[in-house]
């Protein structure tokens, strides 16, 4: 038996809520212990399936893998199997980021090809073409990349696009290359540069962490380190949005404000009053809204334009905001498929290829609403949040490979949601 989501609308959202680290570093992160042989130490690794998964994924290569609480212990061999289509890989949607390091260790690589994704297609065309830039062949066999390299040489690449994906891959492979590589149009995420950070304290020399040109002076060899996770940018801004929606008070910890730079100025211009706290225990921000937001566009852009992942909140926003807002997708071409199920509770919303125009209603009406991916699916419970009745969120687990603890965080807060058996 499955379960879902019951969220009752109607309550101000109050209180204060931790941010777990962010999922979309702790893998890249773990993928890089790869690259040292010895013991790596990551600590703030958020408890989602994804991390257990990438954990069977390393141990298919050789690795050992203790998972203690937030910690995760990874035990690197000298020698690792170059081979990453186990079924532990088919399952990991993130499998992608072992392609780089195992190249930069191994000099080869077979890796399975991430399955479909409901936001839209994935292509690998960057990181091939910059792994082809260092020196390895690459080619697509069996449902596996494949790469496969003599030797890895310094060069200068420029991306056509700021992937994080793509400069991550590149990235790991030109770490234990001979010679320097400079990647030009390199992604600028605080995901990447936490991966940089770890990296140079492996012993790598990477320069420009945070800027679109990436210099990497290659080394002979990385030692094991200790590293701690970024807290989950995504997920703040999920409280944030939540916190303005309901017309609530949230205290969000755990997370560097200036992550979400733009987020909370979105969010002061729909009418929140935001305070940030900077380093230390402290470190997050807190958004305070007292009657209906106001209608603001928002357009998706790499960092620090507004992340693509944050677009189902700023949807939902939209929706119960006074006024019209025009969201603009320019990152995954399937992204706005999920409006149809702001539709079912009464949105006012309408596509036109990556525009969406939203106008604004006082009130959603509840629904039954499937989640299609994670964010969308943690979109329609902000929705839900705000809708007339109880609205039914199906298909949970997608909402679950990135929140941790939703239900009881919305709970502390205030929030009227239950798990329930479908
Ligand atoms: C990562 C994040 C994902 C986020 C996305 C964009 C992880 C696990 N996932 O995904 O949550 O939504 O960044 O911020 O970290 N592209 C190509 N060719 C390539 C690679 C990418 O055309 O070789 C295109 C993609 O189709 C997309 C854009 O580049 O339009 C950005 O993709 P990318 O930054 O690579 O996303 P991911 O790393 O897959």
């Amino acid at each position: 038996m499955s379960e879902h989501f019951r969220v009752h609308g109607g309550a101000r959202l109050v209180g204060e809520v931790d941010v777990v680290g962010a999922k979309n570093s702790v893998l890249k992160l773990m993928a890089a212990a790869l690259l040292a042989e010895g013991t790596t130490t990551i600590t703030n690794c958020p408890d989602i399936l994804d991390v257990p998964l990438m954990a069977d994924a390393l141990r298919s290569l050789g690795c050992e893998v203790e998972l203690d609480g937030d910690v995760a212990r990874i035990t690197t061999p000298q020698e690792l199997s170059h081979r990453a289509d186990s079924e532990a890989m088919g399952k990991l949607r993130a499998s992608i980021c072992v392609l780089g390091p195992l190249v930069g260790r191994c000099k080869r690589a077979v890796v399975a090809l991430p399955g479909g994704d409901a936001i839209g297609s994935r292509p690998l065309d960057m990181h091939q073409s910059g792994l082809e830039k260092l020196g390895a062949r690459t080619w697509i066999e069996h449902g596996c990349i494949v790469a496969e390299a003599e030797g890895l040489h310094g060069t200068q690449i420029w991306l056509d696009f700021p992937s994080m994906g793509a400069t991550e891959n590149i990235l790991m492979a030109a770490v234990l290359a001979t010679g320097t590589t400079v990647i030009d149009n390199a992604a600028r995420e605080p995901e990447i540069v936490d991966l940089c950070l770890m990296l140079n304290q492996m012993g790598a020399k990477v320069e420009g962490a945070g800027t679109s040109t990436l210099t990497v002076h290659g080394v002979t060899e990385l030692k094991p380190t200790e590293h701690r996770v970024i807290g989950d940018r995504i997920v703040g801004a999920t409280w944030g949005f939540a916190a303005v929606m309901t017309r609530g008070d949230v205290r969000v910890r755990g997370v560097n404000p200036h992550h979400l730079d733009l987020v909370l100025e979105k969010l002061r211009m729909a009418g929140a009053e935001v305070t940030v706290y900077e380093g230390g225990e402290d470190e997050g921000f807190r958004v305070v809204m007292e009657g209906r937001p106001k209608a603001v566009d928002f357009v998706t852009l790499p960092y620090p334009g507004f992340a693509t992942d944050n677009q189902p909140f700023a949807i939902a926003l939209s929706t119960v905001s006074e006024g019209t807002a025009m969201i603009t997708e320019n990152l995954f071409e399937s992204r706005f498929r999920f409006i149809d199920e702001m539709i079912r509770l009464g949105a006012d919303a309408r596509t036109d290829g990556h525009h969406a125009v939203i106008r604004g209603i006082e009130k959603l009406s509840s629904a039954p609403v499937w989640a299609s991916d994670i964010r969308a699916g943690a979109g329609l419970v902000l929705a839900g949040l705000c809708a007339d009745g109880a609205t039914e969120v199906y298909e949970i687990f997608h909402i679950e490979r990135g929140y941790p603890g939703f239900v009881e965080n919305l709970r502390k807060l205030g929030a009227d949601v239950e798990r329930v058996s479908s």
